[in-house]
């Protein structure tokens, strides 16, 4: 089994890992931090792009599960000069247990999974990031108890983020509502699948409209890794989409706030926002680690 999108799990399989998720954090705040359900297993993470979080999580995932961990950037590999995915799948296949990729297109996660013998786990492409939306989704489940019939509204780009967590939204019974500038939506096919799924997923320009009546307000950057040379129009585009006291007054009086970090404070949301008792940001980080615990243990089982 691969998780490369969000749509790969079932709603059993989300509150499944969920519920482990939870189990593993209330363990470690016990101060149970190490087990050795995962000794003699190793998992390769290869990095495209820069990351904190995601690096983070995973390795200290792997060592307090007993288990090993190899951290690669692309260019450290032969990837780099040219060896083709399929042979290095095949490769990796017969050294380790299980590998993440973040990578610049979702086609090379694809492709990796399609000649891996292993598990491949998706750690950000450019069209869906959904390790992110496992923490997202425990997160949202610890403020507001229940999934089913929370509003979650997305301010400001349509990308990877959104998309996965649009797909988390629609498998696990939530509506989302998303503003963002004209050009800027959610992938086409990824909305339509929710629509399948039953899911309204309503698209505005407005962030008002969006914000309106929501349980979870969530952003992220205006301008994603790989979108570099687009900085100067998105950031022309995205002014009006900020998390910031104005909106958080259009939510519902017990909103939480969400990013999935890193901030670029003053852009798609304020320092006054950060540091208010509604953000959850540092909650929903710190998911990321019991989340994907849950994950590898269900993918390495
Ligand atoms: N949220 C997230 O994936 O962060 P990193 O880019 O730091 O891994
Ligand atoms: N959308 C952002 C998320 C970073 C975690 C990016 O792809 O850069």
């Amino acid at each position: 089994m691969d998780l490369i999108s969000v749509f790969d799990l079932s709603r059993v399989e989300i509150e499944a890992i969920l519920n482990t998720a939870e189990g593993l954090r209330t363990e470690r705040k016990e101060g149970k931090r190490t087990s050795n359900a995962l000794e003699g297993k190793s998992l390769a993470l290869i990095f495209e792009k820069p990351s904190t979080r995601t690096r983070v999580s995973f390795e200290v995932a792997m060592l307090e599960l007993g288990g090993n961990v190899i951290s690669l950037n692309r260019n450290e590999l032969q990837l780099g000069r040219g060896e083709r995915i399929r042979e290095t799948a095949k490769v990796f296949s017969s050294y380790v247990d299980a590998v993440m990729i973040r990578a610049f297109q979702h086609s090379t996660i694809q492709e990796f999974a399609r000649y891996a013998s292993i598990p491949v786990i998706n750690g950000l492409s450019d069209l869906e990031h959904p390790c992110q939306t496992l923490a997202d989704l425990m997160t949202i489940k610890s403020y507001k108890n229940s999934l089913t019939g929370v509003k979650v509204a997305w301010i400001g780009d349509g990308n990877n983020v959104c998309n996965s967590l649009i797909g988390g939204c629609a498998i696990t019974g939530m509506a989302i509502s998303v503003a963002c500038p004209r050009g800027y939506e959610p992938d086409a096919k990824i909305v339509k699948r929710a629509a399948e799924l039953g899911c309204e997923v309503n698209i505005t320009e407005d962030a008002k409209e969006a914000a309106t009546d929501a349980d979870v307000l969530s952003t992220d950057v205006w301008v994603s890794m790989g979108d570099e040379d687009e900085t100067k129009s998105r950031k022309n585009a995205f002014k009006k989409y900020q998390i910031n006291e104005d909106l958080i007054r259009d939510a519902k009086e017990d909103v939480i706030v969400m990013h999935c970090m890193p901030v670029h404070v003053g852009e798609e949301m304020t320092e006054e926002v950060i540091n208010s008792n509604k953000a959850v940001i540092f909650e929903q980080a710190e998911n990321r680690l019991h989340a994907q615990k849950a994950l590898i243990l269900t993918l390495l089982k």
